[in-house]
């Protein structure tokens, strides 16, 4: 399968696996490991809006940072600027916060409720260079959205 049939599929596989459940942090814990698993990436999980700063969600991999501060690193930039960051060489984003050594790249999606707020991001690492594309952005994009 390649990248977009995989994305298809998950797609297909969190709108069943979410239908009809309210509490977010469950559809969550889903949507990481449906992800995580299907994809085969190194790190993947939310980070909440909780009282002014981004806080650890349900997540798969590796242990990783429990706070985040509004416009830190990759992920309180993106919710910050309340778009998708695509970071193909962690090295090269300034203030990117290294929670594992291993991680090469990343990517970020912000996840909005119905009210467009931003609730939470999608955080993906991954351990080579330039894993993610708008492919991957725009299925990604589309996944979170479950969230709405
Ligand atoms: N690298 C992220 C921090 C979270 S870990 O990757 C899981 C950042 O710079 O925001």
């Amino acid at each position: 399968m390649n990248k977009v049939e995989k994305y298809h599929l998950l797609q297909q596989q969190i709108k069943a696996l979410s239908a009809g459940e309210t509490d977010q942090v469950a559809v969550m814990a889903n949507v990481a490991a449906a992800i995580h698993l299907e994809m085969g990436f190194w790190w993947t999980g939310f980070y909440r809006v909780q009282n002014g700063e981004l806080v650890l969600g349900p997540f798969q991999g590796p242990v990783a940072c429990m706070h985040i501060g509004y416009g830190k690193g990759v992920c309180g930039s993106s919710w910050k600027q309340g778009e998708t960051i695509v970071v193909p060489d962690v090295e090269q984003f300034p203030g990117h916060i290294a929670c594992s050594s291993e991680s090469r790249s990343e990517i970020v999606v912000p996840v909005r409720s119905a009210e467009g707020e931003i609730i939470a991001v999608l955080d993906i690492d991954s351990k080579d260079l330039a894993t993610f594309d708008e492919v991957d952005k725009q299925w990604l994009e589309e996944i979170v959205k479950v969230f709405e």
